[in-house]
């Protein structure tokens, strides 16, 4: 559709999950099947009006690592991306493990950290692996911060989003999830001072968040599986099945538009079909905006 107002349509359109950890074949919490929480978030993420070029999974793909869970992670994200033509970005989480991650998804035999630089039409997209063998918390190697700083040395056409998994913001809404953050941040921050790096994409959390780093924007999709309940009943920490969402990036020359996509369906109260779409088209730039903005309007005042 051409735009209807002020601003040109955007150049990338990216789509920012989160934390599915996928289960070979039990339950997480012997209650939720992670594995159809992540079709049900791609069906949504299929229905959008303009689909996006590169699927980014920012960590915690497969909750124990296990072999199969990456293969079923590729069973159900692959066909998904390759009908709608995206790229998929996978990034590793302190639920995974390098070597699983390494074999099932790239068929690499290593256990070095799974930094990868992916490039979408002129967008760079650097996938930092911020996991530590064995523990929970985020970590970077001076190696890992010394590729960083030469992959970023020059521009990319259309700039960086660097994805990784432990975002480095305050986590105020869940107090204990600052033991299990990423250390040493501002070496990172040094690292990005300068850059073409417009974006940090993270997860970990379960929740949506939004902060800046290094002056950088920070944006933290929530999980496709269980989230992390932030008004808890009497409960020191409590994960509940309900509020996931992922995280529609819309990349513009001079900024990027973020917006939650809810991950389940709710019960529609107004609005009109698709047969709509063809005659909204036939009028005149004046009439659509009178048919839009007037309260009077056909289409606001349909009785
Ligand atoms: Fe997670
Ligand atoms: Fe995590």
């Amino acid at each position: 559709m051409e735009p209807l107002g002020q601003y040109p349509d955007p150049t990338h359109v990216v789509a920012h999950l989160s934390d599915p950890h996928l289960l070979a074949d039990s339950l997480q919490y012997g209650a939720i099947d992670t594995a159809a929480h992540l079709e049900r978030a791609l069906t949504r993420l299929g229905r959008l009006p303009t689909p996006p070029q590169a699927l980014i999974f920012t960590g915690d793909l497969a909750d124990k690592a296990e072999p199969a869970a990456y293969a079923k992670l590729r069973e159900i994200v692959e066909p998904v991306a390759a009908q709608i033509g995206a790229e998929v970005v996978w990034v590793m989480g302190n639920h995974d493990d390098r070597r699983a991650y390494a074999q099932g998804l790239f068929g690499v035999d290593t256990e070095a950290p799974q930094d990868r630089v992916h490039d979408v039409a002129g967008l760079r997209i650097v996938a930092l692996d911020t996991s530590v063998p064995h523990w929970h918390h985020g970590e970077l190697s001076d190696d890992q911060l010394d590729w960083l700083r030469d992959v970023l040395a020059e521009p990319a056409p259309h700039g960086t989003l660097l994805a990784l998994h432990h975002p480095p913001i305050p986590v105020p809404m869940l107090r204990l999830a600052e033991l299990i953050e990423l250390h040493d941040q501002p070496r990172l921050a040094e690292v990005l001072a300068g850059t073409d790096v417009r974006g940090i994409l993270g997860g970990h959390f379960h929740f949506t968040s939004w902060s800046t780093f290094a002056g950088v924007p920070v944006s933290v999709a929530s999980a496709t599986c269980y989230t992390s309940e932030l008004a808890p009943d009497q409960r020191l920490l409590s994960a509940v099945d309900a509020h996931q969402s992922f995280t529609m990036l819309h990349l513009y020359d001079d900024r990027v538009v973020h917006s939650v996509v809810p991950a389940t369906d709710g019960p529609e109260v107004s609005g009109y079909g698709l047969e709509m779409l063809e005659p909204f088209l036939a009028l005149t730039p004046q009439q659509r905006f009178e048919m839009v903005s007037h309260r009077n309007s056909p289409l606001n005042r349909p009785d």
